[in-house]
């Protein structure tokens, strides 16, 4: 199955959103392959988000990323990527559907507590610049049989 790079943000860990989120993605049944709290350098925060350089926000946006602890993670699951950004719901939250975590749990563009990546090529980019190699964990579950099906 494909993975996913989420990261709950400064604002969603200070406001003691860590379970909330997690659960979201448990519950739908996609599978924790990666996890750790780290708080980013400036410099990390800019190569994470080198996409969005020319932007008037950058700077601001790197700032806060680098400015408290930060919960990393690897999640996997069938189509994780792009259903991960669903459950995520729109960038500005005063635009994201109620039942998404950013409509539900955020207010402001700029404090939306959590990021996803937003394709195959930005996930995997994402997921070696966050983590290691060994720092991902391959394991079956016995859940799995249950959530696809497989025999
Ligand atoms: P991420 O999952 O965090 O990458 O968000 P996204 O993919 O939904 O949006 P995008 O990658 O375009 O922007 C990255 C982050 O920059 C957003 O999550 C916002 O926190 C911030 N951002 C985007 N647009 C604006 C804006 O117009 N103003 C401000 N202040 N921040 C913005
Ligand atoms: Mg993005």
């Amino acid at each position: 199955f494909e993975r996913t790079f989420i990261a709950i943000k400064p604002d969603g860990v200070q406001r003691g959103l860590i379970a909330e989120i997690i659960s979201r993605f448990e519950r739908k049944g996609y599978k924790l392959v990666a996890i750790k709290l780290v708080i980013p350098t400036n410099d990390f925060a800019q190569k994470h988000y080198h996409d969005l350089k020319e932007r008037p926000f950058f700077s601001g946006l790197c700032d806060f990323l680098s400015s408290g602890p930060v919960l990393a993670m690897v999640w996997e699951g069938e189509g994780v990527i792009k259903y991960g950004r669903k459950l995520i719901g729109a960038t500005d939250p005063q635009k994201s559907e109620p039942g998404t975590i950013r409509g539900d749990l955020a207010v402001v563009v700029g404090r939306n507590i959590i990021h996803g990546s937003d394709g195959p090529e930005t996930a995997e980019e994402e997921i070696s610049l966050w983590f290691s190699p060994n720092e991902l964990i391959s394991y079956s579950s016995n859940a799995e049989k249950w959530i696809y099906g497989v025999n």
